[in-house]
């Protein structure tokens, strides 16, 4: 039987507090957090005096409330607007954590509660090219230990380490959901495993190695002139420029990145039963639509035939028969879901 020695442990980012250096209790506890390069180095931390003029420029301003608009509850919004400081100061200095509180109308320890726990937030200032390696399980296995390795040797930093000529921020993260080209990278907020024409690419299959990590190294040393603003990003903060990840990936928006995407249809276990009285539709679906249709297959086409209330349980086609096809449409706000699995009409047992 093989035999496995490794440790389980969990990310802490939570360590900071808003005065005081972290509590008694959690320096008796080791930080995995320290492993994986998230540190928190006690730094400088400007005024709100310093940091206003950038956060209150006009372009903030009409994001933050562009965002609002977006959330029912101000606090709904409070990610995106922990994400704008970070864009519009390279990281969330405590004035940035107080003022996000108050542009979403929560208390200055839910904000700082909620940037501390999430990585992607940025406690100090980092190197131009923050580099985030996956070291999770698939990209362990492909081999994410030896490139992590190569890259800290190359530049001469640990993970969590700087380089002295502030370009380079070296850290490990969990999944970036990109295990298929593991193992894997984030250059800033682009996804990286190869170089090609210029341009940091992910094909699929394509995963990191020695040789490629000099060519990603290489890219960033060329395009540190030029490369003096963040990549372009849409309204809710997402890049939009060269970004191959899933819509939840660091970065991403929850913009749809596909233009005629149609959600999957949220009505559920249609069955028609045959009777006398014509065809007996039921449906289970979940509450988000806002518009429910039933279709009839009428020789190679499609026909409304009813809009049931959104809380009926049955639809009845007085002129269907059995071997009637139908499916159900639903529409939640402007969007129209895919349709729902055919279902045929089968006669009513005994
Ligand atoms: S395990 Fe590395 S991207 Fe998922």
């Amino acid at each position: 039987m093989n035999e496995y020695q490794g440790h389980l442990h969990f990310v802490a980012n939570n360590t900071l507090t808003l005065d005081k250096g972290p509590s008694a209790v959690v320096e008796t506890l080791p930080n995995p957090a320290d492993q994986l390069g998230h540190k928190h180095p006690p730094v400088a931390q400007p005024s709100w005096k310093e940091i206003a003029p950038k956060l209150e420029s006009p372009e903030v301003k009409l994001r933050i409330a562009d965002m609002l608009s977006r959330y029912p509850q101000a606090q709904g919004a409070l990610l995106e607007v922990l994400w704008i400081a970070q864009e519009a100061l390279g990281w969330v200095p405590r004035e940035a954590i107080r003022w996000a509180a108050g542009v979403c109308g929560c208390s200055p320890a839910h904000a700082f509660g909620v940037a501390t726990f999430y990585t992607m937030y940025k406690h100090a200032p980092t190197g131009r090219f923050l580099l985030q390696f996956c070291r999770n399980i698939s990209c362990h296995v492909m081999g994410a230990p030896d490139v992590i390795g190569y890259t800290e040797k190359t530049l001469n930093i640990k993970t969590g380490g700087t380089t002295p000529d502030g370009l380079f921020t070296l850290v490990q993260v969990e999944c970036l959901g990109a295990c298929g080209n593991g193992p894997v990278m984030l250059v800033n907020d682009e996804f990286a495993t190869d170089v090609e024409n210029g341009k940091l690419t992910l094909k699929p299959g394509v995963g990191l190695t020695p040789e490629r990590i000099d060519k990603i190294l290489k890219w960033c040393y060329a395009r540190e002139a030029e490369f003096k603003v963040e990549p372009s990003r849409d309204a809710l903060g997402g890049v939009v420029n060269g970004h191959k990840g899933h819509s939840g990936a660091p970065g991403a928006s929850a913009k749809s990145q596909v233009a005629d995407y149609a959600p999957p249809c949220p009505i559920l276990g249609v069955k028609a039963v045959a009777s006398e009285a014509g065809v007996t539709l039921t449906w289970k679906g979940a509450p988000e639509f806002t518009q429910i249709a039933v279709e009839r297959l009428e020789g190679s086409s499609w026909k409304s035939i009813g809009a049931p209330g959104l809380k009926d349980k049955e639809f009845i086609d007085a002129t269907g028969k059995a071997g009637s096809e139908y499916r159900m449409i639903a529409t939640s706000g402007a969007r129209v879901a895919k349709p729902s699995a055919v279902a045929k009409a089968i006669e009513k047992a005994g």
